[in-house]
């Protein structure tokens, strides 16, 4: 999504500078051209030619360069995305007053590009009054911000104001560049309530043993988290999943098809759409065994019916709601799909091949009552594209 993207990375001096050169290290993978400006108070930290060797690119700090004149200028037009990580205080107030004294801080004046800041320093900085103000200042100025991870933090503090995992960043810059065009995003989730389910359902047969499927929970997950970074009001409820959640997701943990069913049905009537992605068993275990199983004879296991969450689901909808159903299959996965959207009165069944489970690309059909849409590509990118059909 990134290839050919032009990134200028603002870095402010902050303890967790260092992280910064790894989301440029992502940034290249994915094909982004990366410069970097960086603050005084950064190079306090690290020296620029760190930044210079793992970008490949210019790093800039002098506002008075007689060698290149005007860069804030051509700096700020060069850019796609401008992104400030870490974000000090100091430079998120600078910006929310509109105070320019330094490369930075007059680059983000002058830039059309999409905005991100991410917001990292000590807990108590974080929640201080005039800190939560320029950064309401700035969003209601049209900045992204990205609010900062919570735990053990380097002043020794642990509370919120962690610099995130680069690779959360790197996936929020994707989301981004997909929506948004220069400082203009074409759409927003704002005031929508999405409920999530994602993951593989697990059936105990004995306290170690279970039944389960190849599900990654990767599909659901990415879903719930350009919802998320989109603005809307994100439930995730998981199953066993091999992705990581983002920290910024509520995230509900229901390993069990009855589990799934009994969060799904506490919560559904709290989100206008709900999207049930997870792959939940239709059987489970009669009996599981309370002791672990030792070998022995052959062994039959009873498995009776779970029941069916979406079918539910559908005879509850509102006229408001927006139900959608994933279907996959390993044959006639259209067909299979349209019987489905109109047995469980789904609003959208998402068709998919179940070859796809775990990988990092997908291939999906989006069918609803009139309409019919292929998306391809890899997973955020395809949650992206869905999402944006979905919510209108
Ligand atoms: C060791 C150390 C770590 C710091 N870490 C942070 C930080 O994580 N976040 C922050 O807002 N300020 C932090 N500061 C304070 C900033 O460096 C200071 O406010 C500086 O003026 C920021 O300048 P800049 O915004 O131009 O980079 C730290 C200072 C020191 C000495």
């Amino acid at each position: 999504m990134l290839k050919g993207k032009h990134v200028l990375l603002g870095v402010s001096g902050g303890i967790a500078v260092y992280k910064s050169l790894e989301l440029i290290s992502l940034l290249r993978k994915e094909g982004a051209i990366v410069k970097t400006i960086m603050t005084k108070s950064a190079m306090e930290f690290i020296s620029p030619m760190t930044f210079k060797s793992i970008s490949g690119e210019t790093v800039s700090y002098s506002m008075f360069d007689e060698n290149k004149p005007i860069e804030h200028i051509s700096l700020a037009d060069w850019a796609d995305i401008f992104i400030i990580a870490p974000a000090t205080a100091n430079i998120i107030g600078k910006i929310a007053s509109g105070v320019a004294d330094d490369l930075l801080s007059t680059s983000i004046l002058a830039g059309k590009a999409t905005k991100i800041i991410v917001p990292t320093m000590n807990v108590f900085m974080y929640e201080n009054k005039a800190v939560q103000r320029n950064l309401h200042i700035l969003k209601d100025l049209g900045y992204i911000v990205l609010e900062p991870d919570t735990g053990h933090l380097a002043c020794g503090y642990s509370g919120k104001g962690r610099f995130p995992d680069p690779k959360d960043i790197l996936d929020a810059i994707n989301v981004y560049s997909f929506f948004y065009v220069g400082d203009t995003p074409s759409k927003t989730f704002h005031g929508k309530r999405i409920l999530v389910t994602a993951g593989a359902s697990v059936e105990k047969i004995d306290p170690m043993r279970f039944i389960s499927n190849r599900s990654s929970g990767k599909m659901g997950i990415s879903l719930a988290k350009v919802a998320y970074l989109m603005g809307a009001k994100v439930t995730l409820i998981y199953s066993k999943v091999s992705e990581k959640i983002p920290y910024y997701i509520d995230a509900h943990s229901a390993e069990t098809a009855v589990e799934m069913y009994n969060s799904v049905m506490d919560l559904e009537s709290e989100h206008d759409i709900i999207i049930m992605c997870a792959a939940v068993a239709d059987y489970t275990i009669e009996k599981p065994f309370t002791e672990k199983l030792k070998k022995g004879d052959d062994l039959t296991l009873n498995l009776v019916r779970t029941k069916d969450i979406l079918y539910e689901l559908g005879q509850k909808k509102t006229d408001e709601q927006v139900l959608v159903g994933f279907a996959a299959e390993s044959e006639n996965i259209i067909a299979n799909a349209k019987a489905k959207l109109i047995k469980k009165n789904c609003s959208y069944i998402v068709a998919n091949s179940l070859y796809t489970s775990g990988k990092e690309d997908t291939e999906l059909t989006l069918i609803s009552k009139n309409n019919e849409k292929q998306i391809k590509g890899p997973k955020l990118a395809t949650a992206c594209q869905l999402l944006s059909e979905i919510i209108v």
